[in-house]
């Protein structure tokens, strides 16, 4: 109390002695505007199933983004940037971690009934962001294991508030739109025997908050604007308490089911996809209104999940005709760039330079090291990372991003998290190729290349012919990528203890009323 008036007073003096009295000079009084000496705060902003060509300032399909457009405009946006995995639960894994799923231990997704999570392990952004005087928030899918210590309230956040996984495992009253379509939540044991292939008559989707199930089953048609609200709070909360602030914000969209749109006759994908470029509008407007140091990253967790055909997104100009051409989709759940290359913006007013678009190979791995720089934070010993620092390329310093970035299986071919596909520079080299399940119903074949096969990607984004073996070209680049994938492997084998729990136990469901029919509270 003594102190702050003795300040105060010393505040008027100063500005009386200096001749400030009508303005605010931070030079003169360091430590009064305390948001100038804050760390800057962080937004990240994950969608989920987002295609490459849902985004306006991408590709010219669609004109759903005008919010997202606007931040392309007055940001940074990415046109080399990729998902560590094209898979939920292994993608988040890595952006959390800044390590691939064969060192982190996640390499395919959790489910309704799985008992483990994220190894424990493994130290998340949140509790290295938190150590350096942050208050940390997710908002959203968490999808890294919901029962027990794996929870993100153990997971280094102060506050969670959202579904433990997609809001397609588990039933609601109003299913919205999937293919195939699933039924409402039964209301009582007869109408709860009616299973169908896909769809969870046996539980409903939960909605969290911090440890709490508020709402079970999740009602999708207001979920939005209550993360929306929720998000604005915690906004609100850390400024007005002085505190540097990590959100991390993982939206439901584009995942299915797609909830109904507000107009008739609207184009269904489209509304959705306006409801969240709508959300991520609010934000920004939020922190633009705040004047504090806050960087906004958005991006994707891998691409469109085409068996959902007019609910899917669109991979723009990433169609993957190697394997469209033998079958199978070659977007989600596949290495093919239609399921790993995201659409990115960053925007940080003032630092990251507007109307900018960088061409650097980068990747969800980066988020880690990069805000562990940003935030001034302590590295958690003991572990590599495969994300570099890329502040210098956000602040238009550099344009350097990997030369190799390491792409592993999702679903779609081999063992889950092996690496199927890797880059070096703009080549890129498939040891192993499979389709994912397409909207025609048909899934491409595993097959194995040795030698690889080499798209050169500058020419050729299509994925569409592969370099001839006996080029020059080819014979040029391939030593490259045998020592890059070499070298990776032997560094993952002495740093991969980290071994997530997949097993099953029908009580790890998340249920509010036990005793109840598809949990209902
Ligand atoms: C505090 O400093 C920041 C950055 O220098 C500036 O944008 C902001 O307007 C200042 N706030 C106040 C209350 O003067
Ligand atoms: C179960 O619900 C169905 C549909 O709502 C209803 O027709 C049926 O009578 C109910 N059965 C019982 C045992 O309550
Ligand atoms: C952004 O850059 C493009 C080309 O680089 C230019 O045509 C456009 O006018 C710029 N937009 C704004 C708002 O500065
Ligand atoms: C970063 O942290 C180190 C050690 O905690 C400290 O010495 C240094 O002053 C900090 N730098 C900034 C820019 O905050
Ligand atoms: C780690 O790598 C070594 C060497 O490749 C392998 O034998 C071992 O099975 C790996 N451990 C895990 C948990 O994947
Ligand atoms: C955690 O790491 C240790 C070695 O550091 C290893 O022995 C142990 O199996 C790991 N546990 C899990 C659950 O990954």
């Amino acid at each position: 109390m003594y102190i702050l008036l003795l300040k105060a007073l010393l505040l008027v003096l100063a500005s009386v002695f200096s001749g400030f009295l009508c303005c605010y000079d931070p030079d003169l009084f360091p430590g009064v505007n305390r948001s100038a000496n804050k760390k800057p705060n962080f937004i990240i902003i994950l969608a989920d199933d987002l295609g490459w060509g849902d985004l306006g300032a991408n590709w010219n399909l669609r004109n759903d983004t005008p919010s997202l457009d606007k931040m392309a405009t007055e940001g940074m946006r990415f046109v080399d940037f990729h998902s560590a995995a094209s898979t939920c639960s292994p993608s988040r894994a890595s952006l959390l971690t800044g390590r691939l799923g064969l060192r982190n231990g996640v390499t395919h997704n959790f489910a309704v009934t799985s008992v483990g999570g994220l190894p424990l392990n493994e130290t998340t952004l949140a509790e290295v962001i938190k150590e350096a005087g942050y208050l940390t928030a997710m908002i959203g899918k968490w999808h890294l294991g919901h029962k027990g210590r794996y929870h993100p309230n153990f997971r280094g956040f102060d506050y969670y508030f959202g579904i433990p996984y997609s809001h397609d495992m588990g039933c609601t009253d109003t299913p919205g739109y999937n293919l195939p379509p699933c039924p409402a939540c039964p209301w009582n044991s007869t109408t709860g025997r009616n299973h169908q292939k896909g769809c969870y008559p046996e539980i409903a989707v939960p909605l969290f908050e911090n440890h709490a199930i508020i709402q079970q089953p999740v009602d999708l048609t207001s979920l939005t604007a209550k993360y929306t609200e929720k998000a604005i709070k915690f906004i609100d909360y850390a400024s007005q308490n002085n505190q540097p602030f990590f959100l991390y914000l993982a939206l439901s969209h584009m995942h299915v089911p797609l909830v109904s749109p507000k107009l008739p006759r609207q184009d269904i994908y489209g509304a959705n996809l306006k409801e969240m470029d709508a959300l991520v509008g609010h934000i920004k407007n939020k922190i633009d209104n705040m004047k504090e140091d806050t960087l906004l990253w958005f991006t994707g967790d891998n691409g469109p999940w085409s068996e959902k055909c007019q609910y899917a997104g669109s991979v723009g100009p990433y169609t993957g005709m190697w394997q469209r051409k033998r079958g199978g989709s070659s977007a989600k759940q596949t290495t093919w760039e239609g399921g790993h290359r995201v659409p990115t913006l960053a925007y940080w007013a003032g630092k990251i330079p507007g109307n900018e678009t960088s061409p650097a190979l980068l990747s969800i791995l980066d988020i880690f090291p990069t805000l562990v720089t940003l935030a001034n934070a302590s590295w958690p010993p003991n572990r590599r990372f495969d994300g570099m620092d890329v502040s210098e390329i956000l602040f238009g310093q550099s344009n350097q991003g990997h030369k190799t970035l390491f792409h592993p299986n999702s679903g779609a071919a081999g063992k889950y998290g092996e690496i199927q596909a890797l880059r070096l520079d703009h080549y890129k080299a498939f040891y192993l190729t499979g389709g994912a399940k397409a909207c025609d119903g048909r899934s491409g074949k595993e097959q194995h290349h040795q030698p690889p096969l080499v798209f050169n990607l500058k020419d050729d984004i299509q994925e569409q012919q592969p370099l001839d073996t006996h080029s020059a070209e080819y014979n040029a680049v391939l030593p490259a990528v045998s020592k890059a994938l070499a070298d990776l492997f032997q560094d993952i084998a002495t740093d991969n203890v980290s071994v997530a729990d997949y097993s099953h136990d029908p009580a790890a469901m998340p249920c509010c009323n036990p005793h109840h029919v598809v949990c209902r509270c």
